[in-house]
C-alpha cells in the first residue's frame, strides 16, 4: 500500500509525530475505509483499485483522532467516524474534479479523466452512501445527524460557489460563507465528533467545532492561494481552475477592491474572459496590490483563532499536534 503524500517536506516532522501518536488508529481507518467500499462488481473493483492509490493527506481523519485523543481515549468509533468523514471528503473531490475539468488529483489521474464524468458522478454517490451506511453502524443517531448536516452544508457551499461564478462583485463576506460551507463544516464536525466520542463536555465540543471551523477556513484560503501561485508537482493536482471557472477567491476579491482606472478594467476583462494568459497577467498585479499577502494574513488570523480554542483542553501531545496543524495549514505548499 502506498504511503499518503505529506503536506510538504517541511511538514515531515509534524506528520511523523502525528503518525507516532495515532498511527495505529490511522491504519485502522484505512482498513475500515477499504472494507466498507469493497465490491464484487469487476467494474467497480477496477475503479476502487485506482482509488487505493489515490490517497490524500488524511487531514480529516487526523483531526478526528487527535481531537479524540486530546479529550480522552480513542476507540473504534473514532476510526469509523474518521473513515466516514474521509469518504465524504473523497466523494466531494471526485465530484469537484468534474466541475473543474481537473485531470490530476492526489498525484494521479482524476476519475473523470481516467474514466468519464458519468463514472465520477456515480463513484461520488457510491462514496457518499457508503459513508452514511458506515456512520449508521455506530448506532449513534446524533452522530448521523451531525454528519448529515455537515454534508448538506458542504454541498450547499459548492452549489453557492457555482451560483456566484463570474460575479465580479463577490464580497469577502460571501466568499467566507461559501468556504465555511464547502470546506470548514467537515473539519468542524471531524473535531467535534472526535471530542464527543471521548466524553468531552458540551463546552469543549463547541470549542473543538470552532477550532475545526477556523482551521478549515484557513486551509481553504491557503488552497485558493495555491490555485494561483502553487506548483502542480508539489500539490499533485490541477491548479488554475478557480480563475478558469471564474470562481472568485480572496486574493482576486482583494485585487478587484484595490484596482482603479485602466487596471480595474483590465482585471475585470481578464476575469470575464479567462484564457491561458490570465494567471500570468494577474500575478504581478496581485503582488503589487498586496493581495497575496492580504490573503495569507487572513489565513493566519483564522489559525490564531483556531489555536485559541484549544486552550480549553489540558496540555497533552495531541493538543500540541492540533496546535501545530492549525499553524501549518495556512503556510502549506501542498
Ligand atoms: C482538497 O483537500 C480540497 C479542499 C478542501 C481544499 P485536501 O488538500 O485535504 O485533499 P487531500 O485529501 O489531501 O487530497
Ligand atoms: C473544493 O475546493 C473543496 C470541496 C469541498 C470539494 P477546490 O475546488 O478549491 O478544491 P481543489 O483545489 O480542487 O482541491
Ligand atoms: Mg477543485
Ligand atoms: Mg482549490
Amino acid at each position: 500500500m502506498k504511503t499518503p503524500p505529506r503536506f510538504t517536506p517541511s511538514s515531515a516532522p509534524l506528520m511523523a509525530r502525528v503518525q507516532g501518536l495515532v498511527g495505529e488508529s490511522l491504519r485502522r481507518v484505512e482498513t475500515i475505509f477499504a472494507e466498507e467500499i469493497s465490491s464484487r462488481s469487476p467494474y467497480v473493483r477496477e475503479i476502487l483499485d485506482h482509488l487505493a492509490g489515490y490517497r490524500g493527506k488524511r487531514m480529516r481523519p487526523m483531526l478526528v483522532l487527535l481531537s479524540g485523543q486530546a479529550c480522552g481515549k480513542v476507540g473504534d468509533a473514532h476510526c469509523m467516524l474518521a473513515a466516514a468523514i474521509e469518504m465524504i471528503h473523497t466523494a466531494t473531490l471526485v465530484h469537484d474534479d468534474i466541475l473543474d475539468d481537473a485531470t490530476t488529483r492526489r498525484h494521479v489521474a482524476t476519475i473523470n479523466s481516467r474514466w468519464t464524468n458519468e463514472t465520477s458522478v456515480l463513484l461520488g454517490d457510491y462514496l457518499f452512501t457508503h459513508a452514511f451506511h458506515l456512520t449508521s453502524r455506530l448506532g449513534d443517531a446524533a452522530a448521523c445527524r451531525s454528519i448529515g448536516r455537515a454534508t448538506n452544508l458542504v454541498c450547499e457551499g459548492e452549489m453557492s460557489q457555482i451560483g456566484e461564478r463570474g460575479n465580479l462583485d463577490l464580497s469577502e463576506e460571501t466568499y467566507l460563507e461559501i468556504i465555511e460551507g464547502k470546506t470548514a463544516e467537515l473539519c468542524a464536525v471531524a473535531c467535534e465528533l472526535g471530542a464527543r466520542h471521548s466524553g468531552a463536555s458540551e463546552d469543549v465540543c463547541r470549542e473543538l467545532d470552532g477550532y475545526g471551523r477556523d482551521l478549515g477556513i484557513a486551509f481553504q484560503i491557503a488552497d485558493d492561494l495555491l490555485d494561483v501561485v502553487g506548483n502542480e508537482r508539489q500539490t499533485g493536482k490541477t491548479l488554475g481552475s478557480d480563475l478558469e471557472k471564474q470562481k472568485l477567491t480572496l486574493p482576486i476579491i482583494h485585487l478587484l477592491a484595490h484596482s482603479e482606472g485602466t487596471q480595474a478594467e483590465r482585471v475585470r476583462d481578464l476575469l470575464s474572459r479567462p484564457g491561458p494568459q490570465a494567471r500570468e497577467e494577474l500575478l504581478p498585479l496581485l503582488v503589487a496590490t498586496g493581495s497575496l499577502d492580504y490573503a495569507r494574513t487572513r489565513a493566519v488570523e483564522f489559525t490564531v483563532s483556531a489555536r485559541q480554542r484549544l486552550l480549553c483542553l489540558p496540555d497533552s501531545p495531541a493538543r500540541q499536534l492540533l496546535d501545530e496543524m492549525a499553524d501549518f495549514v495556512a503556510i502549506r505548499s501542498a
